[in-house]
């Protein structure tokens, strides 16, 4: 099959969570099984490996009543059938210091910016030739993909094509004034309710998605669930019920070539399942990194986005009494100032015991995962997560609160691989601080742990194999 997969992110080139890392290797996966893939997305400023990028001889131009965008398509070859189309437009992606917003907050035209990226990427496959059986859209920066694609918004033609609309967080929906239809040039007869964009008199682009495409799916079995109830929902889980017999909840796999604490060049050691050995190299240069003292003591860390959604609050509430055992913190993140000014702050209450990097730094996450013996995930919701899956491969027994995705990857109870809390409360969450701390007392069974995690396979093999089915029974129809 020919798929066009659209992303606002895709890693190593540009990532600002998950997203990223998705965009980078369900594409790659789909190829290896013999699909031909192009993935679309922006040409930020900032783009990693910027000088792997080449021209294609083709440019875009768009007309929307807004104005007239466009600007030369980029691409770099990735493997034999996966190529990355990279979107260049200086005033929309070139110039701007973020992907979605900067320190000054949301950018104001984001409707324009990815309402160019979901209409320019299929144009896109057009201008070079390329029918997609399958667009493939992801989150609400490309929810106009399969409504232009449905309604042939902007003289989109390609006609055969089914798609396909990926919630990897519900909780970002792209909310814009509805004087962004007439912005763009969205016929009025859309702006409805029911099967439309509207949503409490605004115009939602994640809705776009849902209400377009032909499936849906989402990252874990059990965020799928979730997402139709009204807790979790947030205003869409009426459309997601009436939707569910479209919606597929497949988990997300990690890239085990990037995150292999065997081969993985950002460590001072090595090390695997059966030689435990390398990893307290990685456990003494952590510490050393962040100037704290070399000892014995449990390291305990995250590495995160740092918002409402990752619980950083309840987890800042609570150090300052896990602390008081003789344990070690290592914190790596940055969103929310409110969060990070936090962190900085227990590390200045704990210099001895607590280490914080403030800002995005992928070569220490690696060091993080590998050093730290507990990595703590206490999310409030987590529609997959990836961060538990690398530190179980790492040998690092993550300490996950029981939603989304954590519940289908960590495996609680005696005989598993991490320690499960259920209630998003201080006392749960100090409760899963004690149970680490015995377990760590007890070396034999912690090992067992680690083992247990490491051993297990969340390769992309499986999951870009449910990719397929789903588009095959797209195509069947
Ligand atoms: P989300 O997409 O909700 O942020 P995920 O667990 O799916 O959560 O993915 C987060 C990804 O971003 C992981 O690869 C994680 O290592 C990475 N990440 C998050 N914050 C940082 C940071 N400050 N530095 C480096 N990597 C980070
Ligand atoms: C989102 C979610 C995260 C998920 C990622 C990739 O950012 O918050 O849980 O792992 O997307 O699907």
């Amino acid at each position: 099959m020919k798929i066009l997969f659209i992303s606002s992110e895709v890693a190593p080139f540009s990532k600002s969570g998950g997203l990223g890392d998705v965009a980078g290797a369900l594409p790659a996966a789909l190829a290896a099984l013999g699909h031909d893939v192009k993935v679309v997305t922006p040409r930020y400023r900032d783009v990693k490996d910027a000088g792997r990028l080449s021209p294609t001889g083709q440019v875009l131009h768009l007309r929307f009543p807004f104005g007239e965008v466009g600007g030369p398509i980029l691409s770099v070859r990735v493997a034999e059938r996966l190529e990355v189309l990279f979107l260049e437009n200086e005033f929309f992606f070139g110039n701007r210091n973020g992907l979605y917003g900067d320190a000054w907050g949301e950018f104001g035209d984001n409707a324009r910016r990815f309402a160019y990226l979901s209409v320019g990427a299929l144009q896109a496959a057009q201008r070079l030739g390329f029918v997609p059986d399958i667009v493939h859209a992801n989150d609400w920066q490309t929810g106009l993909a399969p409504l232009a694609l449905r309604r042939g918004f902007q003289a989109t033609q390609l006609a055969d094509a089914k798609s396909v609309f990926t919630i990897h967080n519900l909780a970002y929906q792209g909310h814009f004034n509805k004087a962004v239809m007439e912005d763009l040039g969205l016929p009025w007869d859309l702006f409805t309710a029911d099967e439309g964009l509207e949503f409490h008199d605004s115009v939602n682009f994640m809705k776009a998605g849902l209400v377009f495409a032909d499936a849906l799916t989402t990252v874990s079995p059990t965020y799928a669930r979730e997402i139709q109830t009204p807790e979790q929902g947030y205003g869409l889980d009426g459309l997601l019920r009436h939707r569910a017999h479209r919606l597929h909840g497949i988990l997300n796999g990690i890239d085990v070539h990037e995150w292999n604490p065997a081969t993985d060049p950002h460590l001072p050691a090595r090390y695997g399942p059966r030689e435990l050995g390398g990893k307290s190299v990685c456990k003494r240069v952590l510490l050393e990194h962040f100037g704290l003292p070399p000892g014995d003591a449990p390291v305990f860390a995250i590495v995160s986005r740092l918002a409402w959604q990752k619980g950083t609050d309840l987890l800042l509430e609570v150090l300052p009494t896990a602390l008081q055992a003789d344990i070690r913190f290592v914190g790596v993140g940055s969103g929310e100032p409110e969060l990070e000014d936090g962190l900085r702050a227990l590390q200045a209450r704990y210099p001895k015991q607590v280490g914080v990097h403030v800002g995005f730094d992928a070569r220490l996450s690696h060091l993080v995962e590998a050093g730290a013996d507990f990595f703590l995930m206490p999310s409030r919701y987590e529609p997959c997560g990836l961060n538990q899956m690398y530190s179980l491969r790492y040998g690092t027994v993550p300490i996950v609160r029981a939603t989304g995705g954590l519940v289908d990857t960590v495996e609680g109870g005696l005989g598993g691989n991490g320690l499960v809390f259920e209630a998003f409360h201080r006392a749960a969450l100090l409760a899963a601080f004690r149970r680490a701390l015995a377990l760590y007392a007890d070396p034999p069974r912690l090992v067992d742990f680690q083992r247990r995690g490491m051993d297990k396979d969340f390769s992309w093999d499986v999951s870009a194999r449910r990719y397929e089915a789903v588009y095959t029974a797209l195509h069947a129809e």
